[in-house]
């Protein structure tokens, strides 16, 4: 086993330092490449149609008026479809689709967007005006559940997803101090910049499948293709170079992925599908709408003795899928007596899937917005609240955490803020017109790390080149490969080249749960020395560098080798021994420091609202934030993901809420007009700092990951600033105007 505790890279030189983005040059350029611009000779383009009913049964399909539309080629639907295999949609089988049943499988519709046939055509101009041709006739069944928020019903208990120590019940009872609370949340859109997009295409007389797909998970895809179509995994090959952001709905292949490679082989040609904005919004994932149950109980001097967390999120009818909103609240805070409880309850929308810290983003805004409203009840500080209830190691598994900064964190983030002038009386701090509130709260997310897989080669020409089949979304990973390169061989970056997202590299992860940098690095690291011990077997080898040598006593320096006395580079070596290249691979994996400590990244985020009362309008002023991710890989493109994560946050705090038409379950505001973002106009001034303090335990190079984090803690601590301002609590995301309003 490894010994992590004693890392090469305790002083590193490249890693941990402000690195610009290997890859930027190509997007700047456009010469990037993301799966909708790509070409193929003699593509076609498929443009789906979608279901206008939630629930009910598709009767007809009309479609000679399409057909003979200029370009049409080919119409897809439930009477003209292949036979496939259904996946089994696990994680432990290596894939995760968004739906169980296979596009067009029988005539049920589950959801208004559902596809009910794919038109394929020369042009995409031509698929879509045919798309529009065509007629579907329905019989709709009354019932459709229009979505959590609309029902009174309870949903599935998840015996899976809900965890218990103590007695909470009996501890809450008997508590001197009660909060008992209800959240709402509404269903949240990722809308991510890029939509998803397939490009497929049979090669080898039909032998192979090779697609294109901006997917957050290439060999999960490929497995999941791989059953459906009833093909060996090394006969489909999955590609994905350039995506533009995925928020986790690219963790699950979508139907229309699996109806474009279907669409292929039936006209014999590439065809691409890139799905309109709108059917993205519908059909292509969602934060589902929960509502949650807090009850908190504590002493007077605000130590708490229960904590009671009973969540409800939405799933659809085509698949299970469970937002754990409980996930982070059994480690959050010290306490004897917690219990968390999870329903689901199947509802007429696409499928909901992860978002950004799924599951726990919505949770931390239920438990750190009842512990403000506890502070309020004690009639004490907020941060000096969540400094009491510090947990020390984790309650959870009682292990001891990997490294936890949450008290600096706090400190940090109220110096900067300035939480010291902060007058708790509601309303008490003005400026002109406005009111101002200030509010906070802590944010978490789990550390997590999966096996992996790399190759690295160096080249006679001075290259040095590495590869992994995960994928960069856009977070940076092809710039923190190549750091990890660097830092090892001496090598400059801009002789390092990286390849990631294609299944034909060694095995990589998800770009998913923040796992990947913790993930990648260290088998990139494994190859790097496997690279490094092949050339050096060449340098000290008959006719070689440093012929009769002994290879030990060899180490990498600036791109080559060294014995102490004489430096000759890779390139030189090689030509000295005739050799275009040598390789290496190299694999890691989590061990058995998983069973010794917990791993748990932690934060604050402090939030500056005002309030114009006239007007009910708010704004978010200022967010001052301090995380703790360990080590920082590439400090400028981790704050930028946490920075990210607050303007998200805001959204989801004041602005985003897909809004589903009460009578017949459609979503209203599927296109970015009517659904509304921060825009740059909303954004706050933003002070993001990041602790430095290398989490050795969880990897070599000290790194918990950054992706989500940012997001948690952010709504729940505008929601506090406004109880500051106005004295009203509002429970429900998001906090509209006409919230505001209401209550004014
Ligand atoms: Mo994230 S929801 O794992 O992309």
């Amino acid at each position: 086993m490894n010994d992590l505790t004693q890392s090469a890279f305790a002083k590193p030189r490249v890693v941990g330092q402000r690195t610009p983005r290997i890859d930027g040059e190509y997007k700047l350029t456009g010469r990037a490449g993301y799966t909708g611009e790509l070409l193929a000779e003699g593509m076609r383009y498929g443009y789906p149609v979608p279901a206008t009913i939630a629930n009910g049964v598709l009767e007809s399909l009309e479609l000679d008026d399409a057909l003979a539309m200029p370009g049409v080629v080919d119409i897809l639907h439930h009477g003209h479809f292949e036979s496939l295999h259904r996946s089994p949609n696990s994680m432990a089988h290596g894939d995760m689709v968004s739906e169980v049943r296979l596009p067009f499988e029988d005539e049920r519709i589950y959801y208004h967007g559902q596809y009910v046939a794919l038109v394929v055509a020369e042009t995409f101009e031509q698929a879509r005006a045919a798309a529009q041709r065509v007629v579907a006739r329905y019989r709709e069944d009354d019932g459709a559940v229009v979505g959590l928020l609309h029902t009174d019903t309870q949903g599935e208990l998840q015996e899976s997803a809900g965890t218990s120590r103590g007695d909470p019940e009996a501890a809450f009872g008997g508590a001197e101090v009660k909060i008992d609370s209800t959240y709402q949340i509404a269903a949240e859109s990722h809308l991510q910049m890029e939509m998803h997009a397939t490009l497929a295409e049979w090669r080898d007389d039909g032998k192979r499948l090779v697609v294109h797909e901006s997917t957050q998970g290439v060999f999960f895809q490929r497995n999941a293709m791989a059953r459906i179509f009833g093909i060996a995994q090394e006969n489909l090959e999955v590609i994905s170079h350039y995506i533009g952001s995925g928020f986790g709905n690219k963790l699950f292949m979508w139907p229309h992925a699996v109806a474009t490679a279907v669409a292929a082989r039936m006209v014999g040609r590439p065809v691409k599908v890139v799905l309109p904005r709108q059917q993205d919004m519908t059909g292509g994932g969602n934060r589902p709408a929960s509502r949650q149950r807090v009850r908190l109980g504590a002493d007077r001097s605000g130590k708490l003795t229960s904590v009671i967390h009973d969540s409800t999120t939405e799933t659809s009818w085509v698949h299970q899928y469970v937002d754990a909103c409980g996930s982070a609240t059994p480690s959050f805070y010290a306490c004897d007596n917690v219990s968390t409880s999870q329903r689901v309850l199947e509802v007429n929308h696409g499928t909901p899937c992860p978002m950004r810290a799924p599951g726990e983003v919505s949770g931390i805004f239920a438990l750190e917005t009842a512990m403000d409203e506890l502070a309020v009840e004690l009639g004490m500080d907020p941060v000096e609240l969540r400094q009491k209830n510090n947990a020390e190691q984790d309650p959870a598994s009682g292990l001891p955490w990997s490294s936890k900064h949450l008290d600096e964190c706090l400190t940090s983030a109220a110096r900067r803020f300035g939480w010291d002038k902060r007058d708790p009386a509601i309303g008490s701090m003005r400026d002109g017109d406005e009111i101002i509130g200030y509010g906070m709260a802590s944010c978490t997310w789990s550390a997590g790390r999966q096996p992996c897989e790399a190759r690295v080669e160096l080249r006679a020409d001075g290259s040095l080149f590495a590869a992994c089949g995960t994928q960069d979304i856009g977070t940076g990973t092809y710039t923190i490969v190549a750091q990890a390169v660097a830092e090892l061989t001496g090598t400059d970056l801009s002789r390092i080249e990286v390849k990631l997202g294609e299944t034909s590299l060694p095995a990589g992860p998800l770009s998913g749960g923040s796992m990947a940098t913790a993930t990648v690095l260290p088998a990139v690291a494994a190859a790097v020395r496997d690279a490094l011990d092949a050339i050096k077997e060449v340098a000290v080898g008959s006719g070689g560098a440093f012929e009769g040598s002994d290879a030990d006593s060899l180490s990498a320096e600036a791109g080559g080798l060294t014995d102490g006395k004489r430096r000759v580079s890779f390139a030189e070596i090689l030509e000295t021994s005739k050799l275009s290249s040598v390789n290496g691979k190299g694999s890691a994996a989590p061990g058995d420091e998983r069973s010794e400590y917990s791993f748990r990244s932690f934060g604050a985020h402090f939030v500056e609202i005002r309030i114009d009362p006239e007007i009910s309008r708010v704004r978010v002023a200022r967010v001052v934030s301090t995380i703790d991710i360990g080590r920082a890989i590439n400090p400028p493109t981790a704050r930028n993901q946490v920075e990210g994560g607050i303007v998200m946050g805001l959204g989801m705090g004041l602005l985003e809420k897909l809004d589903y038409d009460p009578r017949d379950a459609r979503l209203i505001n599927a296109n970015v007009a009517d659904y509304i973002l921060p825009t740059h106009a909303d954004a706050p001034e933003i002070d993001v700092e990041l602790l430095d303090y290398p989490d050795f335990k969880h990897n070599e190079f000290g790194g918990r990951g950054v992706g989500e984090i940012g997001l948690t803690g952010v709504a729940p601590a505008i929601a506090n600033a406004i109880y500051h301002a106005t004295g009203k609590r509002y429970r429900d995301l998001p906090i509209t105007i006409e919230a505001l309003l209401a209550s004014s």
